[in-house]
């Protein structure tokens, strides 16, 4: 059975103390989780540190949920690729559809962020996906492209180099409104596709991510192409997320 990356996406849900308390809830029920079950988990950039601390020594890794290109200067309100990596971070999320959407992140800012996540060691996890306006207009597949393109074309990559591509249709975010399994995984091909005749040494792995709950969860991670989820609000709270875990780990024994 393939490895399944459980990626947790806690957004701006949970203040420090709350995330310190998921943090090491998710710890003292890490030795139940299958060897095949990945997760990390992308807390607020101040919590991160004394979660990462917590779950390192449970071998659950932490992210960023968005960090900057330069190293250091006057960039006020901004915190570093490098910088995450020093507070013990193993991921970045780059181009989250709420960065994107809300902050008004381009493309050409998402691949500056995924070049300088890149040159230091951390591992991205790319965000694409359409609109429920782009859906409508039939747009799903040129959208996602346009951002695979502008994010991985040329990208200068070591041997080694491992990617992540999260298809989040942006709809699907926070609504409750699961894209269909089925669309998911053929969205996951086209993009496999897309990926692999970009860069085609990087071991890429794709997620689904987009109202992912524990009644769902094995719909996805079933899929031949689905390396695992993104998962945001289910994420954020010990039972949902207990649950997800459990229900991926009883299909990686399967
Ligand atoms: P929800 O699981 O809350 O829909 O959020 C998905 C997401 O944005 C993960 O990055």
């Amino acid at each position: 059975m393939k490895t399944i990356h459980l990626f947790a996406n806690w957004k701006m849900y949970l203040d420090f103390d709350e995330s310190n308390i998921l943090a090491n809830a998710l710890a003292a029920q890490a030795k139940k989780n299958s060897e095949q079950i990945k997760i990390a988990v992308f807390p607020s950039a101040l919590a991160l540190y004394p979660v990462g601390q917590v779950l390192k020594d449970v071998g659950l890794a932490v992210g960023a949920q968005n960090a900057y290109w330069v190293d250091k200067g006057g960039f006020t309100g901004e915190v570093s690729v490098n910088m995450f990596k020093e507070a013990g971070c193993e991921y970045a999320l780059i181009g989250h559809s709420e960065r994107r959407h809300i902050f008004n992140e381009t493309n050409h800012e998402v691949r500056q962020k995924l070049e300088a996540a890149l040159a230091v060691g951390l591992t991205p996890v790319i965000c694409v996906g359409e609109t429920a306006e782009e859906r409508r207009a039939d747009k799903t597949e040129e959208v996602v492209e346009i951002q695979l393109r502008s994010a991985l074309d040329k990208l200068a990559v070591g041997a080694d180099a491992k990617i992540f591509i999260a298809y989040e249709p942006v709809w699907a975010i926070g609504t409750g409104d699961a894209c269909a399994p089925g669309e998911a995984e053929r969205m996951h091909g086209k993009i496999s596709k897309i990926v692999t005749a970009l860069l085609p040494k990087v071991d890429c792995k794709i997620l689904y991510g987009g109202s992912v709950r524990p009644a769902n969860v094995a719909d996805y991670l079933i899929g031949p192409l689905t390396d695992g989820v993104l998962i945001g609000h289910a994420s954020a709270q010990l039972d949902s997320f207990s649950e997800i875990i459990k229900r991926a780990g009883e299909l990686a024994k399967a």
